[in-house]
C-alpha cells in the first residue's frame, strides 16, 4: 500500500499563550513530540529506511524533525498560513483590536484574507505543487502545521476545500492516509507523551 505520513509540529511556546502565528520555540513537551516521533517512525512505518520528512521553514517544524535520521527537505511553501498583521497575537486580542476582520473571518473562514496575510483559499493555491509532488512520492512524512495540514488532509480526503478550515488534526499525532484507487483511509496514532 502507499502511505503519506502527516503530523502538526510539536507543541510551540506560542500555543501554550495561545499566540497565532511567529516562529516559536516548542514547549517542553513539543519537544517530548520530537523525540517520541522517532521512536513511532521505527516502529509504526513499516519502511521507514527509505523515508523523507519534509518540514516548512519555521522552527517548530524543523525542531520537531530533529531527531529524525531521514534525508529532509524544507519548503517554503509549507509555512503555516500568514495572519499578517494579526500575527502573534490571540484569538482575543484579534477580537479587541480587529473587531471587522474577526468577525469577517467567522463569517467566512475559507475566504477571509488577514490584512497583509493569507486566507485558507491562498493557502490551498501555494501548495498545489507539494500536492503534485506528494502524488508522486512513495514514502514521505510532511511535518508541518494545523492550517496547512487541513488544506493537505481535505485534499486526499476528497473534501471540499471549503471544509478545509475545520478538519480536526490535533497535535501529538501521526497521521497515516493509506492512499488507494478510489478512496483514502486515515489511522491517527496518539503520541503516549
Ligand atoms: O494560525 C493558524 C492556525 O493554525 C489555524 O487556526 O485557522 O483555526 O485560526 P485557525
Amino acid at each position: 500500500p502507499r502511505y503519506i505520513w502527516l503530523s502538526r509540529h510539536g507543541e510551540s511556546q506560542y500555543n501554550l499563550e495561545g499566540k497565532i502565528g511567529g516562529d516559536a520555540d516548542l514547549s517542553e513537551r513539543g519537544w517530548k513530540y520530537a523525540r517520541r516521533l522517532k521512536d513511532m517512525a521505527e516502529k509504526y512505518i513499516p519502511n521507514h529506511g527509505s523515508l523523507h520528512v519534509w518540514t516548512s521553514t519555521l522552527t517548530r517544524t524543523q525542531q520537531t524533525a530533529s531527531f529524525l535520521p531521514y534525508p529532509k527537505k524544507t519548503w517554503k511553501a509549507l509555512d503555516e498560513l500568514d495572519a499578517g498583521s494579526c500575527d502573534g497575537l490571540t484569538y482575543e486580542e484579534i477580537a479587541e483590536r480587529f473587531p471587522e476582520d474577526f468577525k469577517a473571518r467567522d463569517d467566512n473562514k475559507f475566504e477571509y484574507r488577514y490584512p497583509g496575510g493569507e486566507s485558507y483559499r491562498d493557502v490551498i493555491t501555494r501548495l498545489e505543487p507539494i500536492i503534485m509532488e506528494l502524488e508522486n512520492q512513495e514514502n514521505v512524512l510532511v511535518i508541518t502545521h494545523q492550517a496547512v495540514l487541513r488544506c493537505i488532509y481535505a485534499y486526499f480526503m476528497n473534501v471540499h476545500q471549503e471544509e478545509s478550515p475545520w478538519m480536526s488534526i490535533p497535535l501529538h499525532t501521526l497521521i497515516r492516509l493509506e492512499i488507494r484507487a478510489y478512496d483514502t483511509l486515515v489511522t491517527r496514532i496518539k503520541a503516549d507523551i
